[in-house]
C-alpha cells in the first residue's frame, strides 16, 4: 500500500538540480533507479523524466527515512524531502547532469511500490523486442524511449509553430470515410446502421484537402494518422502520422521553398542544427540512372554508370546477349583494398538480391584482371577510362540483366558497399528532391496503368499529348522528399481540371460510371471553382526516426505495432463475442 501525498508538492525534477540549488530545501518525486547500502548510508538514484538525482540517506541525518530507505526497490515510487549539497570532493559523477549534487534526505514516502520489474530499466541493457513491447509502459521508463519521445514533441511543436506563423491552419478530417481504389488495402470499419456497408480508415486525408482548397481555406495542414494495410518493414507501420499539407494558388517552387524552411526549423528546434537550402534536386530519371532507385542515399557517390552502349558488342556472351535481348549493363567504381573474397561475396550478394551474377574487372598498373579482362578489346578498355579517369588499383564491379533488376541490385549493393566500405559520413542530414515522377506505371498482374503517386496528381502540361498514345512516357508534377535515403516525403500539384481528371481516370481503366460511384464527389466538386493547388505529406515517424538516429521506426512511436502489425501490449487484434458481431451482421468465415 502506497502513502498518501498528502501536502507534499514538487518543487523540482531530478534531472533539473544544478548548482544553484545547494542549501535549498527540495522535494523530489519520482522512481527508484537503484538503491546501493554502503556502510549504514543508503544511496538512490532516483529518475524522473528530466533524469537521475542521488538522494543519501544517513541515520543520523534522519533515522526514520533512513531506516524506510531499506526496504526500498527497483521502479518503487517516491517522494523525498531534504537539502541539495555538494557531493564531496572525488565521488562526483561525471557522467550525470547532477553529478556534482546530492539530496540529503530529510523525509521519505513511499508512493507505490513495484514488482519486480522483467528488464532492467536501463540504458544499455539489450532487451528482446517482443518484451519490450509488452511491457511497453516499462520500457517507455527507458532515457532512450523518453528522449525519443521527447524529441518527437519538439518536432510536432516545431512543425506546428513554422505552420501556422506560414499562415497553415490546421483543419481535422474523418477517420471513418469512404473506401476508394488504388493505393494500398484499406482497413474497413463496418457499420451498424447500415448493414453490410463498411466506412474506410483514410489512407491519408488527400481527398479532403483538395475539398477544403475549394472551400476556399487556402492553406491547410495537419499532423495525422493514416491507415494502410500493406506488409510492413522496418520503416512502415499499419497506423502512422503524416504532417499533411496542401496549398492553393501556388507552383512546384512555392511548395520545394516552404517545405526546405519547414525542415531547416525543425532541425533548429530538435537538434540545434543548421541546414543549407536550397536542396539539390534530381529528376526521377536522374536519380533512377545514378542511383538505381528514386530514394537516393546522396551522402556518398559511388554513383554507377551504365555502360551498354559500350559493351553491346563486346566478347563476354553473357553482357552481349543480355544488351541484345534489351538488357543493360551498369557498373560501379570501388577503391580500396578489396580481396578476391570480398568479389565473390559481392557475386554471392547479388545473386542473393536476385542478380544472376556480378563480375568485375581490376586495374592494374600494366595489365587488367579478373574474370572477363581478357574479352575486353582495347576500344572497350579506352571508352571504360573514358568513363572513370581509372587509375591503378580501382576495382570496377558489372551486373548484367533487365533494366529493372540491374537498377534494383546495384541500387542495394551501392547501400551496402557504402556502409562496408565506411563511405557514409555520421552525422549529417542530407536532403534531396526528387521530381518529375512517371505519371502512371503499369501493372503487370493488374494487366492495366496505375497511378505513380495518386489519380489526382497532375500530369506535366507539356507531356499531356501523350496521355493518349504513350501513356508511360507521360511525366508527372509529383515529387518526393529523401533524406539519407529515406523517403520522408511526396506530394505533388494537383488536377483541377474535371476534364482531365476524367481523362485520367480512362487511362487507369475506371469507366465513367465507377469513376462517378467511387469518386463522384470529387468530380462534381471540380465543377464548382477549383483553384490550382497541390501540396505534400511528409512521415512524420520516418522523420523523426532519422533525427533520433535510430533504424527502427519502433522507436519513435508510443505504441507501434508488430511487423505482424499485432499490439502485444493490448493483445490487439483479437476476436469479439457473438453479439457484437450479430449487431454488426456480419458473420466469421473459418479461418483458412
Ligand atoms: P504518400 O503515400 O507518399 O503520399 O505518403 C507520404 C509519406 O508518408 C510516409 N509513409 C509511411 N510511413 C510509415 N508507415 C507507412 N506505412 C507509410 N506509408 C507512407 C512516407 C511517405 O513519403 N496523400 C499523399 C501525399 C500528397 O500527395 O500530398 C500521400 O499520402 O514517408
Ligand atoms: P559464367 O559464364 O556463368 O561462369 O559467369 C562468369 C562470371 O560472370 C561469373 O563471375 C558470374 O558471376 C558473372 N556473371 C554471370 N551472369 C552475369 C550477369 N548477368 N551480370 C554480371 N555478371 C554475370
Amino acid at each position: 500500500m502506497g502513502e498518501a501525498l498528502g501536502d507534499w508538492k514538487r518543487t523540482c525534477y531530478c534531472g533539473d538540480l544544478r548548482a544553484e540549488h545547494i542549501d535549498q530545501e527540495v522535494t523530489l518525486m519520482g522512481w527508484v533507479n537503484r538503491r546501493r547500502d554502503l556502510g549504514g548510508l543508503v544511496f538512490i538514484d532516483l529518475r524522473d523524466r528530466e533524469g537521475i538525482a542521488q538522494v543519501v540517506f544517513n541515520p543520523k541525518f534522519s533515522p526514520g527515512a533512513h531506516a524506510k530507505a531499506a526496504s526500498l526497490r527497483n521502479e518503487y515510487v517516491i517522494a523525498v524531502q531534504g537539502k541539495v549539497v555538494a557531493r564531496p570532493a572525488g565521488t562526483e559523477n561525471p557522467e550525470l547532469k547532477t553529478g556534482q549534487l546530492e539530496v540529503q534526505a530529510e523525509d521519505l514516502k513511499v508512493l507505490s511500490e513495484s514488482n519486480p520489474p522483467p528488464f532492467a530499466i536501463d540504458e544499455d541493457a539489450e532487451v528482446a523486442e517482443t518484451l519490450r513491447l509488452k511491457y511497453r509502459y516499462l520500457d517507455l521508463r527507458r532515457p532512450k524511449m523518453q528522449r525519443n519521445l521527447i524529441l518527437r514533441d519538439r518536432a510536432a511543436r516545431s512543425v506546428r509553430d513554422y505552420l501556422h506563423s506560414h499562415g497553415f491552419l490546421e483543419i481535422e478530417t474523418p477517420f471513418l470515410t469512404k473506401s476508394t481504389p488504388e493505393g494500398a488495402r484499406d482497413y474497413l470499419v463496418p457499420s451498424r446502421v447500415t448493414p453490410g456497408q463498411f466506412y474506410a480508415l483514410p489512407q491519408s486525408p488527400q481527398l479532403f484537402k483538395q475539398l477544403l482548397m475549394i472551400s476556399g481555406f487556402e492553406r491547410y495542414f495537419q499532423i495525422v494518422k493514416c491507415f494502410r494495410d500493406e506488409d510492413l518493414r522496418a520503416d512502415r507501420q499499419p497506423e502512422f502520422t503524416q504532417i499533411d499539407i496542401e496549398m492553393s494558388f501556388i507552383d512546384r517552387e512555392n511548395i520545394y521553398s516552404i517545405m526546405e524552411g519547414m525542415m531547416q526549423a525543425l532541425l533548429r528546434d530538435t537538434l540545434g542544427l543548421p541546414l543549407a537550402t536550397p536542396f539539390p534536386r534530381l529528376t526521377y530519371e536522374e536519380s533512377m540512372a545514378r542511383y538505381g532507385v528514386d530514394n537516393p542515399d546522396i551522402r556518398f557517390g559511388l554513383e554507377m554508370k551504365d555502360v551498354t552502349e559500350t559493351l553491346k558488342n563486346t566478347a563476354f556472351k553473357v553482357f552481349a546477349e543480355t544488351i541484345h535481348r534489351g538488357g543493360a549493363v551498369k557498373a560501379l567504381k570501388v577503391q580500396g583494398n578489396l580481396s578476391r573474397k570480398d568479389l565473390d561475396e559481392f557475386n554471392e550478394q547479388a545473386r542473393e538480391l536476385g542478380a544472376k551474377g556480378l563480375t568485375w574487372i581490376k586495374i592494374g598498373a600494366d595489365e587488367w584482371s579478373g574474370p572477363i579482362a581478357k574479352f575486353l578489346s582495347q576500344e572497350e578498355r579506352a571508352a571504360l577510362r573514358e568513363v572513370w579517369q581509372l587509375t591503378p588499383e580501382d576495382i570496377i564491379l558489372f551486373i548484367a540483366d533487365s533494366p529493372q533488376v540491374v537498377n534494383d541490385v546495384m541500387g542495394r549493393l551501392r547501400l551496402r558497399l557504402g556502409k562496408q566500405l565506411g563511405l557514409i559520413p555520421e552525422g549529417i542530414f542530407s536532403f534531396v528532391w526528387i521530381t518529375n515522377f512517371p505519371l502512371l506505371e503499369y501493372d503487370e498482374a493488374e494487366g492495366r496503368f496505375t497511378a505513380k503517386h495518386h489519380p489526382f496528381t497532375s500530369p506535366l502540361d507539356e507531356d499531356l499529348p501523350m496521355l493518349s498514345d504513350t501513356p508511360e512516357r507521360v511525366r508527372a508534377k509529383a515529387y518526393d522528399l529523401v533524406l539519407n535515403g529515406s523517403e520522408v516525403g511526396g506530394g505533388s500539384l494537383r488536377i483541377y481540371r474535371r476534364e482531365v481528371q476524367s481523362l485520367l481516370f480512362e487511362k487507369l481503366g475506371i469507366n465513367p460510371e465507377e469513376a462517378k460511384k467511387k469518386f463522384g464527389f470529387l468530380l462534381e466538386a471540380l465543377e464548382f471553382g477549383a483553384p490550382p493547388h497541390g501540396g505534400i505529406a511528409f512521415g512524420f515517424d520516418r522523420l523523426v526516426m532519422i533525427l533520433a538516429g535510430t533504424e527502427s521506426i519502433r522507436d519513435v512511436i508510443a505504441f507501434p505495432k508488430t511487423q505482424k502489425a499485432i499490439d502485444l501490449l493490448t493483445e490487439a487484434p483479437s476476436a469479439v463475442d457473438g453479439r457484437q458481431l450479430a449487431e454488426l451482421s456480419l458473420r466469421v468465415m473459418a479461418p483458412k
